[in-house]
């Protein structure tokens, strides 16, 4: 029997061959923007200051000449991936190209105070990667994720503290936090109006407490965490730490936020972070309230990148903890589930979301 029977059939066959074989190769696109973060090649193009040739991106990284065309193969895929362009040069040998940094590699560059450099090498470090190998031997064991599978542990145990990998959390969270907080003082500050009192929790080192400390001097602000997370940090008038645990009990404050951390979490675990949050704030009526900033997954999304992104976080949450990106039927069934009365959703955070839920 013919494996082919028409045209439109092997038009067909030779499409899916691309997209499976587009799938395979996918991870060299994270791969590839984590060797460039290694080599720090978004700092010296940016450093460079003009459109940087390759001889000289060779001669900058310090790499063997003999390297040359290895060093362009990676720039290709690169510039195709839209971290770079390349840009028409006149040198004394003639018309050449340069690489210039495309827009979305401003937030790769070492120092920017919003650099999501951090990130890329925490979320594509071996800890976080060896356990997608173990994905679906999890799937047919009783562990309770992918990670304990290959780790035998959880994310929280040794291995957040492992020096080097905390540094990188630590700093994604806090560069994270700053792009985060400027954009919703500046576009909805008003949801601090009229509070007293607020306490971040999970806020790490305290890089949301402090902006909001900052912008409303009146404001007493919190920001909780595990106790070997705050303890030694020191705050300011306005700013104290306090150490303790979420699923124990959170002090009482006029208002409660939570930035990027109920997706850590199950369905379970989260409910009782929020039957505490309830605990700690007064009624709506006396300007009770919790602001959460987190994922809604909108399923009919029409930014098919944007959704995608969405799920693809929803899986590392799955990998690596017990938690998931929520819809917004999910969140409402939490806020019901842990005694909240309303909530309501602004997405005005890119792929996440502020929302504010009342008692
Ligand atoms: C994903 S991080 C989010 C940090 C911060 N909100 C941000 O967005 O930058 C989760 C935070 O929750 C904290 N955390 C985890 N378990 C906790 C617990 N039981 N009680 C208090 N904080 C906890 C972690 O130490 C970490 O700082």
């Amino acid at each position: 029997m013919a494996l082919i029977q028409s045209d439109v059939q092997t038009k067909d066959l030779l499409q899916s061959q691309a997209h499976i074989w587009n799938h395979i190769f996918s991870f060299i696109k994270s791969m590839s923007l984590k060797c460039a973060m290694e080599l720090q090649i978004p700092d010296i193009i940016d450093r460079h200051g003009s459109p940087m040739l390759l001889s000289e991106l060779v001669e900058a990284l310090g790499v063997k000449q003999e390297r040359t065309q290895f060093v362009c193969r990676l720039m290709r895929v690169l510039v195709h991936s839209g971290f770079f362009v390349k840009q028409s040069v006149s040198t004394t040998r003639g018309a050449d190209e340069g690489y210039l940094l495309a827009p979305a590699s401003r937030l790769l560059l070492n120092e920017d105070p919003l650099s999501i450099r951090p990130f890329v090498l925490a979320m594509l470090h071996p800890i976080m990667m060896d356990p997608w190998q173990d994905m679906s031997k999890w799937f047919q064991n009783d562990d309770l994720t992918p990670f304990h599978t290959t780790h035998g542990t959880s994310l929280w145990g040794p291995f957040v503290q492992e020096p080097k990998l905390n540094k990188l959390f630590n700093d994604s969270l806090t560069n994270d936090s700053r792009l985060v907080m400027s954009v919703v003082l500046e576009q909805c500050g008003s949801v601090f109006q009229g509070l007293d009192s607020i306490v971040d929790v999970g806020g790490n080192t305290g890089t949301v407490a402090k902006a909001i400390a900052k912008a409303y001097p009146n404001i007493r602000c919190i920001c909780f965490d595990a106790p070997q997370v705050v303890n030694g940090l020191v705050g300011s008038n306005n700013l104290t730490y306090v150490g303790g645990d979420m699923f124990e009990a959170i002090p009482n404050a006029h208002a409660i936020l939570i930035k990027w951390s109920l997706h850590d979490w199950s369905d379970e675990e989260c409910i009782k972070i929020l039957k505490n949050c309830k605990q700690a704030i007064p009624s709506k009526e006396k300007g009770g309230k919790l602001m959460i900033i987190d994922m809604v997954v909108n399923l009919d999304e029409g930014d098919d990148k944007l959704l995608e992104t969405q799920l693809l976080f929803d899986m590392v949450m799955m990998s690596c903890l017990t938690g998931r990106e929520r819809t917004e039927k999910d969140w409402a069934k939490l806020f019901i589930d842990s005694g909240f009365s309303d909530y309501k959703i602004t997405p005005i955070l890119g792929l996440r979301s502020l929302i504010e839920v009342y008692p």
